[in-house]
């Protein structure tokens, strides 16, 4: 098993280059079954889960090739329209393959996805769009039938406005004769990556970003080279872990319209926050200021992936802050952990109540989920004395080496294997 080990209270300085957006990464490389020529992703970022992708496109029959920072994706020899348990159990974007297979073979047989055990997965949400397309689904000892001979341009709504819904339903409709309008779509960054990779290969997509999205069909995509967007969350995360341990770090590659939420709340709050051009630099020199309300909303409300790093830049705030959990039901698996820590939070349904606390100290701490057991490095970093931070394997679904990005900040953590 691998862990963390920590000895908390360095003061983080320096410069950091945020890595490619694992959540745009993942509907891209879905986006490429829909392709019968070469794709080239840049800055292609090695997390256990966009691994897991491209060995769910092996399996379909692409060939795939990683050079230093890049990924060629040989499209043409994908031949199977099938999915097998043992990857799709591993990662739930497994299932934003089903749309770009659908599309591709007019049939797909695809399992429920796994991933983060962060509540209730449904997927209905893809179902029901796709079905609204003209898919027919049967949902069969855990695999789902799926027969798009039918499949149609149209009008589809989705009842709240899901991120993976939406890309499933984008990739199911990029080649239906005629115009599809999507309503209620969500307008994650993430969106309009996908369409303009889609787009920059032949696609007709306008209108992510936006609630409404068009896709008027074509008949193929070429090939084509692309840079998906940075991550969003690693910046959040490493923003928040500047102002838990104080210090001045500047973070490059940055879109800080994509984190406009976190950076509105910690206005006014002990830290200087200053922007130019895709470089932030966050200067944090007192104790942080607790924060009266968070609640997590789709974008561009406050991202429910930073709710536990946020949570845990609260629990040694000056003051007692409440944070509300809107989009899923098990996400404070973390606090039992940081309790574990000396953080004083009290959980009623969806609502946390977390009174902040000078001290933090050093325990042995187990992840629970990927973005729970960041929240838990970071109340590490602060913490008196020694922090493990168990089953890191979480973690490493969606930060690349996250310890080396720390130590090249200042900070003491190091990984390890326990016996
Ligand atoms: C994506 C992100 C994930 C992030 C989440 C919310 C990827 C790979 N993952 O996940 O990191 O935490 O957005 O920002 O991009 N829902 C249904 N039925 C469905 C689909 C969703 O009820 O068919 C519900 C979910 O239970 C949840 C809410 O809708 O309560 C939002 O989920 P969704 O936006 O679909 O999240 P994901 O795409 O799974």
């Amino acid at each position: 098993m691998e862990s963390f080990f920590i000895c908390g209270g360095n003061r983080l300085e320096g410069e950091l280059s945020i890595q490619t957006s694992k959540n745009a990464v993942l509907p891209i490389l879905a986006g490429c079954i829909l392709c019968d020529k070469d794709i080239i992703l840049h800055k292609f970022p090695k997390y256990e889960d966009t691994l897991t992708m491209l060995n769910i496109l092996e399996d379909l029959g692409a060939k795939t090739f990683i050079y230093d920072d890049c990924v060629k994706i040989q499209c043409d020899s994908i031949s199977k329209s099938e999915i097998p348990v043992s990857l799709a159990s591993k990662i739930r974007s497994s299932i934003f393959s089903l749309g770009a297979i659908l599309s591709r073979f007019k049939k797909a047989k695809v399992p429920y996805p796994g991933g983060c055990a962060i509540g209730a997965r449904p997927i209905d949400l893809h179902i029901k769009g796709l079905k609204q397309l003209g898919a027919k689904i049967v949902d069969k000892h855990g695999y789902l039938y799926c027969d798009g001979t039918n499949m149609k341009s149209g009008v589809v709504s989705i009842d709240f406005p899901s991120v993976g819904a939406t890309e499933n339903i984008m990739l199911a409709s990029v080649f239906l004769k005629g115009t599809t309008k999507i309503i209620n779509c969500a307008r994650e960054p993430e969106i309009v990556d996908l369409a303009n990779f889609l787009n920059s290969l032949g696609a007709k997509i306008s209108g992510a970003g936006n609630s409404i999205i068009e896709i008027e069909g074509v008949t193929k995509l070429d090939g084509g080279e692309y840079t998906p967007i940075t991550d969003r969350i690693t910046t959040g995360t490493y923003v928040l872990a500047t102002l838990i341990c104080g210090g001045d770090v500047t973070l490059s590659g940055v879109n800080c319209e994509h984190i406009s939420s976190l950076i509105h709340n910690l206005k006014n709050n002990c830290c200087k926050l200053d922007i130019k051009g895709d470089k932030l630099r966050v200067i944090a020199n007192k104790r942080p200021k607790a924060i009266s309300k968070i609640e997590t909303q789709p974008y561009p409300g406050f991202p429910t992936d930073l709710q536990p790093q946020i949570m845990a830049m609260l629990s040694v705030a000056r003051g007692t802050s409440v944070v509300v959990e809107n989009l899923f039901e098990s996400r404070f698996k973390h606090v039992s952990e940081l309790k574990k820590l000396g953080a004083d939070i009290l959980v009623n349904d969806k609502t946390a109540i977390i009174k902040g606390k000078s001290m933090l100290y050093g325990a042995n701490v187990v992840c629970q989920d990927l973005r729970g057991g960041a929240g838990l490095v970071l109340a590490g970093l602060v913490a008196k004395g020694y922090t493990t931070v168990d089953d890191v394997f979480h973690i490493d679904r969606g930060y690349y080496h996250m310890e080396k990005d720390l130590q090249k900040l200042g900070a003491n953590i190091e990984r390890i294997t326990k016996a």
